[in-house]
C-alpha cells in the first residue's frame, strides 16, 4: 500500500539497487526539509558512502549554521563538511543592487564551492563520486514541465530560482532524487518516520539566496545583514511565542535602504527602517497577507527598536500576491 512506512523501504531498495557497491555519492544541504530528508534516506541506504556539503555563504538567519548542523550531527548522524564561505559570497556581492544579478552571482558561487568540495572529494577517495542526491519533489517536476494544458502559471519564469545544487561542470554526476513522487506534506511524514525533529520539519520556508534577497540593494552596505538577522529573529521568536507559527506559510524582516528621522532617548536619530512580512498561503504561488492583533505588532515594534541598534523605525507589509511577491526582490 501507499503508506510512508513502505515508501521509505522501497526507496531504500531502489538506492541500493542503483548505487554500486564500491560507489560514492555527494549531496549539498540547504537547511530546509527536502534536501534533509532526502539525505537521510540516502544515508539509510548506504551509510558513509553519502558526502554532504553544507554552505555557509553569509547569507544566512541567526545562528542558523549553528542550528542545522545540530540537526544534521545530533538527530540524523549525517556526515556533514561545513564550508564558510561567506567572504566569497559577500565580496562577490559587493556594490550589487539588481536583484537577478545577485541571484545569478550567488547560484554561480554556489556551483564553484560545490565543484571544489566534490574534486576534493575526489582526491580523497582516489575514484569519482558517481551520485548526487537532489531534494526534487513531485510540484517541482510538474513545474518545470507541466502537463499540456493544465494551465500551471510559472513563478520561475517571473524569478529565477536558484535552489543549491547545481551541478558540477565536468563531473558527469547521475542523479538520485527520492522524493521525486512526493508531495511536501509526504517528505514531513517521511521525515518524522526518519527522525528529523517536528520543529525542523515546520520551518517556514526559506529562499536558496537568503538574506540577499531581503537586503534590499548592496548587501554589504553597512551593518546591514546583522541588524536584519536581529530583527527577524525578535520577529520570529514573538510570532512562535503567540503560538502564530504554524499558521503562517512565511514570516520574516526586510532591511529597506533608507533612514528616517527619529528620536531615541532625548536624541534625534537617523537611522534604519525595516519592514515585517507575514503570509499565508497554500504552496508560495498566490498569498495573503496576515492579520496580526495590534497589541502583537505594537510589542513587536516595541522590541526591535529597544534591541536592535540602529532601527528606529517599523512598518508592515500589507499586500498580497499578487500584485506583490512573497520576498521583496
Ligand atoms: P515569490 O517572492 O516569488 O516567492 O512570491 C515564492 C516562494 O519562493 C521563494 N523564493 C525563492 N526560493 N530561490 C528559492 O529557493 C529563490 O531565488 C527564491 N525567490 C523566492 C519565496 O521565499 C517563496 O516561498
Amino acid at each position: 500500500g501507499w503508506n510512508m512506512e513502505n515508501v521509505l523501504d522501497e526507496e531504500i531498495k531502489a538506492i541500493n539497487d542503483t548505487v554500486g557497491p564500491e560507489e560514492h555519492v555527494i549531496c549539498a544541504l540547504s537547511g530546509g526539509v527536502d534536501s534533509t530528508v532526502a539525505a537521510t534516506i540516502v544515508h539509510k541506504a548506504i551509510g558513509d558512502r553519502l558526502h554532504c556539503i553544507f554552505v555557509d555563504n553569509g547569507l544566512l538567519r541567526y545562528k542558523e549554521r549553528e542550528r542545522v548542523t545540530e540537526t544534521f550531527e545530533s538527530d540524523l548522524h549525517l556526515s556533514v563538511t561545513c564550508v564558510d564561505a561567506s567572504n566569497e559570497f559577500l565580496s562577490k556581492l559587493k556594490g550589487v543592487v539588481d536583484p537577478e544579478m545577485k541571484r545569478k552571482i550567488i547560484g554561480k558561487e554556489f556551483i564553484s564551492i560545490f565543484d571544489a568540495f566534490a574534486h576534493n572529494l575526489e582526491q580523497k577517495l582516489g575514484k569519482k563520486p558517481a551520485y548526487l542526491v537532489q531534494g526534487t519533489l513531485y510540484p517541482d517536476v510538474i513545474e518545470s514541465c507541466p502537463p499540456p494544458g493544465s494551465g500551471r502559471t510559472h513563478s520561475r519564469t517571473i524569478k529565477s530560482h536558484h535552489n543549491v545544487g547545481g551541478l558540477p561542470k565536468d563531473m558527469k554526476l547521475k542523479l538520485i532524487e527520492p522524493l521525486k513522487l512526493l508531495f511536501k506534506d509526504e517528505v514531513r511524514q517521511l521525515g518524522r518516520i526518519l527522525n528529523v525533529p517536528d520543529a525542523f520539519l515546520k520551518r517556514h520556508p526559506f529562499p536558496g539566496p537568503g538574506l540577499a534577497v531581503r537586503v534590499l540593494g548592496d548587501v554589504t552596505e553597512g551593518n546591514a545583514l546583522d541588524i536584519l538577522r536581529q530583527v527577524d529573529e525578535i520577529f520570529i521568536q514573538s510570532i512562535k511565542d503567540a503560538g502564530l507559527y504554524d499558521l503562517i506559510w512565511q514570516a520574516f524582516a526586510v532591511f529597506l535602504p533608507v533612514r528616517s528621522v527619529g528620536v531615541q532617548g532625548d536624541q534625534r536619530t537617523h537611522s534604519h527602517v525595516v519592514a515585517l512580512r507575514a503570509v499565508t498561503s497554500q504552496d508560495g504561488m498566490t498569498a495573503d497577507w496576515y492579520y496580526f492583533e495590534h497589541k502583537f505588532l505594537d510589542d513587536v515594534a516595541r522590541k526591535i527598536c529597544n534591541s536592535v541598534r540602529g532601527v528606529n523605525r517599523v512598518v508592515q507589509d500589507i499586500t498580497s500576491k499578487p500584485p506583490s511577491t512573497i520576498e521583496w526582490e
